[in-house]
């Protein structure tokens, strides 16, 4: 605190990314990365930009990087709108979009970016709880008119990784037709259905996305939106009056070559899938309670166990995963799926202090 700070930094609460430890023999299973690197066609081409490019401010609209994005899901480019990173993404969307003088709704267990953007932007909110069993009930956020100014949430939901199905999603959009509903869909790729074909029947839907994940770019910092064309040039509008080139060149081509390489992007996801599927398996067998889980993470709790003590004991042989403190998830772990020594390396531990 600081006379010199105004009222508003000295009233945020500024979000705390999961620990990139500076240890490099650690297991990392707590920020949901992936564990295969990224497509080799995204290194090439980044390789080459650096040796030809750098001298030169990159292109202010991403242009190549948004006709990908636009081709890979039929849209048009005035239909996507790229940042760095989808925090920068969802950032903007709260300033530009939810920002309307009523409190806009998220689910109370959910990405916490949520209410740190909530605090910068001074938009008011309400957190829906989510259902006994961790998912969210689509009927919680129908029949508020217009005392809402808007709504989001992931899908995978974050941290839990449950799913709501797409016709749920529908269900949301046609109860809102006069407010924005922002659909998060970091971890999609790895068991949901897309909104994004809902897109061009829904004015009201902004769907991101992120390279961080799926694509195996969290270092990049690419995140993108797509959604109807007044949408998007709001977001511009934002991005035009905060940073003209958030995207530098490396980004762009790396981005680019990446959308355009299914190849690659079905091998790693279908690895990731099926890791998760024998993780749920193992955690199951020593005991664990997994939620069902469409995303690169599990969340999981022991009902013998306390999370803060096995998260502790993780530690102590070199693997690290997500422990929350807030009240109704604190005997949960988030763990990312890793490859599969990272995973056989965490079911190890874990039999071994659980016996
Ligand atoms: C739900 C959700 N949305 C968005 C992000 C931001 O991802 P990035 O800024 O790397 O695109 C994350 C990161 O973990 C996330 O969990």
């Amino acid at each position: 605190m600081s006379k010199f700070w105004s009222p508003l930094v000295s009233r945020l609460t500024p979000y705390t990314p999961g620990e990139q430890p500076k240890i490099s023999k650690l297991v990392k299973l707590n920020t949901n990365e992936n564990p295969y690197g990224p497509s080799p066609r995204a290194v090439a081409a980044m390789a080459t930009e650096i040796g030809d490019n750098l001298r030169l401010y990159p292109n202010p609209d991403a242009e190549p990087l948004k006709l990908a994005i636009a081709r890979r899901h039929g849209l048009s480019a005035a239909q996507v709108f790229v940042g760095n990173g989808s925090d920068e993404v969802l950032a903007h969307a709260f300033q530009a979009l939810l920002k309307h003088g009523v409190p806009i709704l998220f689910p109370d267990i959910t990405y916490s970016f949520y209410p740190t953007y909530a605090g910068l932007y001074e938009v008011d909110y309400r957190a829906v709880p989510l259902a006994e069993d961790f998912t969210i009930r689509a009927e919680d956020y129908l029949g508020h008119g217009d005392t809402i100014g808007g709504i989001i949430f992931p899908n995978p939901n974050a941290p839990t990784g449950c799913l709501l199905a797409l016709d749920a999603v529908d269900r949301i959009l046609a109860g809102n037709s006069g407010r924005v509903v922002i659909v998060d869909e970091a971890y999609i790729d790895f068991g949901g259905v897309s909104a994004i074909d809902l897109v061009t029947r829904y004015p009201n839907l902004l769907v991101v996305q992120t390279l961080s994940k799926s694509r195996s770019l969290a270092g990049l910092r690419v995140g993108f939106a797509v959604g109807h064309a007044d949408l998007i040039s709001a977001l511009e509008r934002v991005k035009n009056s905060f940073n003209s080139y958030p995207l530098d060149r490396i980004a762009i081509v790396g981005a680019t070559a990446a959308m355009e390489d299914d190849a690659h992007f079905e091998q790693t996801r279908n690895a990731v899938i099926a890791s998760r599927g024998k993780m749920v398996a193992d955690l199951t067998t020593l005991g664990f309670e997994v939620l069902p889980s469409a995303a690169n993470f599990v969340f999981a709790r022991h009902p013998q166990h306390d999370a803060a003590g096995l998260a502790a004991s993780l530690r102590g042989d070199g693997i690290i995963v997500r422990h929350f403190t807030s009240a109704r998830i604190n005997q949960f772990l988030r763990i990312t799926v890793g490859a599969d020594e990272a995973c056989k390396a965490l079911i190890d531990s874990l039999r071994r202090h659980l016996a």
